[in-house]
Order: C-alpha cells, then sequence, then structure tokens
C-alpha cells in the first residue's frame, strides 16, 4: 500500500485513538486533531516512536465553526495532502430536549455534524482530483432510530448515516470510497460526558474501542458503505427496520430513561 497521511478527528481518546493506532500501524502519517493537546501528543510521540511515522497534533475545538477552515488552511501552507479523513469526533448528551443546556446542543450539532460536513467538503476534491482517498465516518447505532432522552444526539447520527451512504453512491467509480461506522454502546469516555453510564443501554454490555476501531478500520480498508460491529448490534439495527415505529420510540425511551 503506497504510504498515506491520515487525519483523525477526536484521536485524543476511545475510538479515534484505536484508529490511529491502526493507521499508525499500516505505516501512515497521522494528523490527530482534539482538544485535549497533551493527549494528543503522547500518542504521537509513541505512535512516532513504535512505528517510524511523521504525526502532527492539531489541538482545535471543533464546537467553534472556523476551526475546520483554520485545519485545511494549515495544512496547504504546509504542503500537506490528507489520503484519509476519519470524522470521530463526537459526544451525546442524555436529558429532555426541552430541558438541556442549549448552548451544549447547539455545541453538539456543530461538533457531530457542521464540522463533520465542513471538513469533508474540504478535504474530498483533492481526493477525487487524485482518484485515491476516503473518508471514515463514525455515526451510531443510534443513526437508524429516534432517540428519547437523547434526541439531537440521535438526529446527529442520522445525518451522518445518511451524508456517508450518499456519497458512498456518488463517489463510485471515482477511486474515492466512504465507510460509516455505526458501533453500539462502547466503553469509552462518551458514557460519562453523556451521563448514560446508569443507563440500561449501557448495562447491557459494551464493546471495547479496540474491538471497534478494529472493525471500522477493516471494513474501510475493504470499501464497505457501512460498519456495525458486534452480531448483537447488526440485529438490533436490523430488527428496526421491521419494528412498528412507535413501539421503537418506547423501547429506546425505555432504554435510556
Ligand atoms: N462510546 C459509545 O458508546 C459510542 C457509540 C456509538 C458511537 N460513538 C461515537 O464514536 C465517536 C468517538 O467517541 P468515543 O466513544 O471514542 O468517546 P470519547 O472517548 O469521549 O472520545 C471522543 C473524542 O471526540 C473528541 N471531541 C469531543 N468534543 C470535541 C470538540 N469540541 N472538538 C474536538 N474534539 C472533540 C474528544 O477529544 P477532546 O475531549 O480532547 O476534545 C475525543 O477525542 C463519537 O462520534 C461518538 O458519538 C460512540
Amino acid at each position: 500500500m503506497a504510504k498515506e497521511t491520515v487525519l483523525i478527528t477526536g484521536a485524543s481518546s476511545g475510538i479515534g485513538l484505536e484508529l490511529a493506532r491502526l493507521f499508525a500501524a499500516d505505516g501512515s502519517d497521522l494528523i490527530l486533531v482534539a482538544r485535549r493537546e497533551a493527549s494528543l501528543q503522547a500518542l504521537a510521540d509513541e505512535m512516532a516512536a513504535s512505528h517510524g511515522i511523521a504525526v502532527m497534533v492539531m489541538a482545535e475545538d471543533l464546537s467553534d465553526p472556523s476551526a475546520p477552515g483554520r485545519i485545511a488552511d494549515t495544512l496547504a501552507a504546509d504542503g500537506v495532502e490528507v489520503d484519509v479523513l476519519v470524522n470521530n469526533a463526537g459526544f451525546g448528551l442524555r436529558g429532555p430536549a426541552a430541558d438541556l443546556d442549549l448552548q451544549r446542543q447547539l455545541d453538539m450539532l456543530q461538533v457531530n455534524v457542521t464540522a463533520l460536513t465542513h471538513l469533508t467538503r474540504l478535504l474530498l476534491p483533492p481526493m477525487v482530483a487524485r482518484r485515491r482517498g476516503g473518508v471514515l465516518n463514525v455515526a451510531s447505532t443510534a443513526a437508524f432510530q429516534p432517540g428519547p432522552y437523547m434526541a439531537v444526539y440521535y438526529a446527529t447520527k442520522a445525518y451522518v448515516l445518511s451524508f456517508s451512504e450518499a456519497l458512498t453512491e456518488e463517489l463510485g467509480g471515482t477511486g474515492v470510497t466512504v465507510s460509516c461506522l455505526a458501533p453500539g454502546p462502547t466503553a469509552t469516555e462518551f458514557a460519562d460526558t453523556a451521563d448514560m453510564r446508569d443507563t440500561l443501554l449501557f448495562r447491557s454490555g459494551t464493546q471495547g474501542a479496540d474491538v471497534v476501531a478494529r472493525a471500522g478500520y477493516d471494513g474501510f480498508r475493504r470499501g464497505k458503505a457501512m460498519v456495525i460491529p458486534g452480531l448483537k448490534n447488526r440485529l438490533i439495527a436490523l430488527s428496526v427496520r421491521f419494528s412498528p415505529r412507535p413501539l421503537v420510540r418506547k423501547i429506546v425511551k425505555a432504554l435510556q430513561a
């Protein structure tokens, strides 16, 4: 495989960190984006030393609407071409939509949806021009149904899934692939940030971030449009398609109450 440069958002912990390890292990150079610069730098030093790759760290808050443009400008100024974009950064919030802090909900839309779309729009055209590369977007099994008590989060992930699948079709035959990773509950910092640790959903079992990242990485390398890690998660996603919508809403509400 030709040497690639891979930009990963949300690489400071969880699934993004494990994806960074996998891309580093195949010899890819990395650009790591998140807010926690010290965590990114520690990972960068470790990856550079163990795999002899070049790693760039960009401490950016993706809830800032100007962050994607700044990232692209910095890359252009340094003459760095991105072959693979991994849009992984994201977070959730649990609680009634009418009660949750408005600014945090708007920040969630900015990080999970707008920054993902913005970065894709900025970095995709050069990939198409070079006729190689790809995008790996991290959605969630939340994408497949509405999520009472996490209404905005579920809606953001439905957007990511829809956007990714549409791009997959648009880019057919261009040499550029788009994959969507849709994990179920995963043991990362996500549940604490979202205040979900005590929900039935998370108490029913989680997958490891390394297992989820491996499924996403393998699926991306095989050019799969959608990857749902784990048989249980695949069965649930499938069953939702054949279940009455009101029933699905009630079940998700119970899982997240
Ligand atoms: N864990 C699950 O159960 C689960 C299930 C399905 C989908 N997902 C999705 O998987 C993705 C990764 O989450 P995770 O489970 O690995 O959780 P995590 O451990 O909390 O990691 C989230 C990552 O996103 C980054 N991030 C959050 N807000 C950001 C901001 N404003 N600007 C820049 N970076 C930001 C965080 O970095 P900083 O804090 O350093 O900024 C961190 O690196 C998310 O999109 C999440 O929605 C998670």
